[in-house]
This record gives C-alpha cells, structure tokens and sequence, in this order.
C-alpha cells in the first residue's frame, strides 16, 4: 500500500526560518567525497593530520546472558576495531569522514541503522519521514523553538515539566502556557476546554511539548487513548506536537506490590523480542497521518549521557529547516560519537539493541521496585501521601496534602509553596536530596490573558518532591527513603 506524503506545515515557521538563506557553501560540500573532483571548495583539514589512525573498544555482547551492567569480561566482550580509512564491518563509519566537516544530516551507517530501528518501533503513516541525527534531545529541542517560534509565541506543555525544556522557550521569549495533568498524563477533555475557550486576540500555540513516557518530573505515562484524543485536538486547533522522548526505551510495566505475584511473574515471563515490542506504549509518531509530530529521541538514558547524541524524526519537508539550522549551528553531532555508536549498534544488529534494551528494563524494573516497595514501607501511610508507581521512567514522586501540616494555617500561612520549600530544607538536613515540584511548574499566560477556569489549580495545596531511583544502590536508595519518611512522619505527626 503506498502511503500519503505528508503535510505542509511551513506556515508555522519562525521569522528566523523563513529568513534563513541555505548556505553557499553547504551546497557543494557533497562532492568533497566525488573521486572526479579536485576539490579546493572549503576549509577542510586533511585528515592524514587527525591525530587517530583506529578506535579500538571492548562492549558488551549481546544477548547479555548475565545481564546490563555485569564486568565487560571474557567472553562477553564484543571488540570493535574502527578505523581512519578503511570499513571494517559494513556499519562502520571511516574516522576521516565522520571527524569532516559534512553531512549535517548525520552519517549514512547511523541514519540507516536509525531508520531501520525506527520501523521497528513506529508504525509510520505517511511516506516522507526520514531521521536526523541531533547533539540530544536538549539540542533538539532548542532546535525546534528556533524552527518554529518567535518571541511572543505560545506554546503548550505540562503543567510540571522539564525546567530546562521551559527555561529554553522563555529565555526565546515563547509563552509556555501550562494544560492540565493527571496521573495518566495530559487530561484531554481539559486541553480541548483551554483551547476552544482560547481568549480571542492571543496567540494561538503552536506547539504542544510532551514528555510522554516517564514523564519528567511527575514519573506519569499518557494514556495511548489519550493519544489518540490530543491528536485530534491538535488537528482542531492546528497545532504541531514535539514529543520529547528520552524515557521511552524505560518501560518497565505495571508495579506489583504483592511480592507472591511479582516473584512468579519475574520468573515466568521473559519478553521475547516480539512481545517486547508489543508491550511497548504507542508513539504519537504512530497515530499521525499528517506529519504533525516531531519526536525527539536520545541515546543518553539507554547509552550514555556524554554520547551526545540522538534523532528526529519527522516529516522529510519539516526536517528540512533543522537540516540548515544545524548547517550553521552545531555542523554536526560529534564524529567520534557517531563513529562509535554506529560501530557499536551495527555490530548488535536490530536485535542485539533490543537484547540491549530489554536488559535495561530488567535492570530498572527492579530499581522501580525497590523504590515503591520502601515508599510503602516508610511514608505515612495517610491518604495526604500519594505514590504513583510509575510504569517507566527514573522518576518516583510523593504527593503531599499541605494543608495537613499542623502548622499550614498558622506558621506557613495556609502558603502551600511555603510547606514545600520548608521540607526541601528538612529533607536535605536529614541527608537526602529530593526536588520540590515547584522547580517545574509550567508558568506563563497569554496576552490578552486566558480566562481564570483554564488556569485554575483543582489541587491547590497538593506540593510533590521527585526522586530518581536510577541513580545509587539499592541500599542507599532504601536508606535515603527511609530518611524522608521519618522526616515527614516527624514533620507531619501522622
Ligand atoms: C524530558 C527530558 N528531555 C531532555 C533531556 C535531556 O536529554 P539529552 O541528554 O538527550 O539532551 C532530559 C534529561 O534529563 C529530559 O528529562
């Protein structure tokens, strides 16, 4: 069946888009590698002068038969032997061509890899997609506000959401305009009531940012029907949608908190490649038939975080402003880096990354675990403390009723702001470092201003702290839990 192409969405451009020239120079770069030519068009070193002849790095090989994070040793090792010139394995990428100048787009090994993992993952609706190779979701997504807005424009996102995406847009000058969420995600019946109730003379958003998997920082999913409902919201109010999605290869399934019933599922069920991918949840990527969604995908949470690298993936015709952008912004992601990873996935195969990730849900559905596990265990068991188990993701968050501080009314002032930055400094007196949800409220509003009801909180006392179960041992994690249940029960005299 062949496929629809995809829409044009160009109008959405930023002023900085539609300004922006192609670079002369980027238009001949391609015949830097034509035998034919003589090529004395740029400024490119000779690469007999890059100080490395080969790359030559031990991996782990798949299927991991002791596990991710079990000693690089024996006969577990996979050695990778890259070179300046020559292409040792089909993946490979030359060292002299990835340390070049070119080929913004990414290097052809690690984009064909990409794309082929993409149809894996993705069931792709229209015919023009293609991938771009990024410095990670951070650059992304600085990309993306570069690509599309102007100072003043307004876009939407979660209403706790990842500080550093928020602080991106403001410092552009982008109003980020908060939609409401719930333990399932963005709520869509309240997104469409914002934006059909959308005060005439503001600026319609233009995007929507979405960190749907584990999101950062509440730990929540998004419903795969609530998918379904924000797209055709964003088709109705004619909006694109980023989704920003580091955690999405952290999917771990349903926390189960009878130890009898999770020790047989543990043992009975090893996901084999296809139910895997089966469990996995739906990409907005794979509702879209119009080209609407730009996903953001990084190799920093599944890989490693100073790899630098990650991809877009999107309509063929709104890659093509990224593409310039990048021309004259980052050139390219690292070439060591991509020499690497290309070097590292192409020796895997399809399904040695997914051996590759699969062992990272094991790995982290038991840090997942052990982390509710010891909330249960340690914070007041009060209805003013919810836990969500998340089902992916680093992130766990406990939600507090502050108004049931015994001294909210008096010495907090019924402030529940105040509660919150009171037991950040608790916290971290009794040894431990959790984040008050306040570090992430979306904040922003439209001018002329939205009506009250699309800003109004249902849930004005509730305060949360977010911590990661990914980052220490399982002892530390259960001491540092332990830490911040007895504060609260101290705090809180329940
Ligand atoms: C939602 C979200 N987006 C992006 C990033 C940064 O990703 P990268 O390392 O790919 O730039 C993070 C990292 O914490 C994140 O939580």
């Amino acid at each position: 069946m062949t496929l629809p192409e995809s829409r044009d969405f160009s109008y959405l451009y930023s002023e900085e888009t539609k300004a922006r020239k192609p670079s002369p120079l980027k238009t001949c770069i391609h015949l830097f590698s034509d035998p034919n030519i003589i090529f004395l068009g740029g400024g490119l070193p000779l690469s007999d002068y890059f100080p490395w002849e080969d790359l030559e790095v031990n991996s782990p090989k798949p299927p991991f038969p002791n596990g991710i994070g079990a000693p690089i040793t024996g006969e577990n090792v996979m050695q990778s032997h890259i070179t300046k010139l020559e292409k040792l394995h089909e993946g490979d990428i030359p060292l002299a061509r990835s340390l070049q100048y070119g080929l913004s787009q990414g290097q052809p090994e690690l984009l064909n890899f990409l794309r082929e993992h993409n149809k894996l993952i993705h069931d792709m609706h229209y015919e023009d997609w293609d991938v771009l190779a990024t410095a990670g979701n951070t650059n992304a997504w600085e990309s993306t506000l570069r690509v599309f807005c102007n100072r003043g424009d307004v876009i939407l996102a979660e209403a706790h959401s990842f500080s550093s995406s928020l602080a991106a847009a403001q410092a552009q000058g982008v109003t980020t305009f908060p939609v409401p969420i719930d333990e399932n995600g963005i709520i869509p019946e309240k997104l469409e009531k914002i934006l059909d109730n959308w005060t005439e003379g503001a600026k319609k958003p233009k995007l929507l940012y979405t960190i749907p998997t584990g999101q950062n920082p509440t730990g929540t999913s998004l419903d795969d029907d609530r998918k379904h409902e924000i797209y055709r919201i964003a088709q109705k109010h004619d909006f694109l949608i980023i989704e920003d999605e580091p955690y999405y290869f952290l999917q771990m399934g349903e926390y189960i908190k009878d130890l009898t019933i999770r020790k047989n599922k543990s043992t009975n069920v090893k996901l084999v490649h296809d139910e895997f991918l089966k469990s996995l949840a739906k990409t907005f990527l794979s509702i879209d038939t119009e080209g609407r969604v730009i996903r953001m995908d990084s190799f920093s949470k599944v890989l490693a975080p100073g790899t630098r690298l990650g991809w877009i993936t999107a309509s063929k015709k709104l890659l093509k402003p990224y593409l310039s952008l990048h021309e004259m912004t980052i050139q390219a992601p690292s070439g060591f880096s991509q020499s690497l990873i290309s070097g590292l996935l192409n020796r895997w195969g399809q399904k040695g990354y997914l051996d590759w990730l699969l062992g990272l849900r094991h790995e982290y559905t038991i840090k997942r675990d052990n982390a509710i596990d010891a909330l249960y265990e340690y914070v007041p068991q009060n209805p003013a403390f919810t836990i969500n188990p998340p089902i992916a993701g680093m992130f766990f968050t406990v939600n507090i009723d502050a108004s049931v501080h015994p001294e909210f009314a008096t010495t907090y002032k019924s402030n529940p702001a105040a509660v919150e930055q009171h037991l950040y400094e608790k916290v971290i007196e009794s040894g431990l470092l959790v984040v008050p949800g306040a570090w992430f409220i979306t904040e922003g509003n439209t001018v002329p201003a939205q009506p009250a009801s699309s800003t109004e909180n249902n849930t004005p006392n509730e305060i949360f702290f977010r911590g990661t179960y990914a980052a220490v041992s399982a002892e530390k994690l259960r001491e540092g839990l332990k830490r911040l249940g007895d504060m609260l029960h101290k705090e809180f005299q329940v």
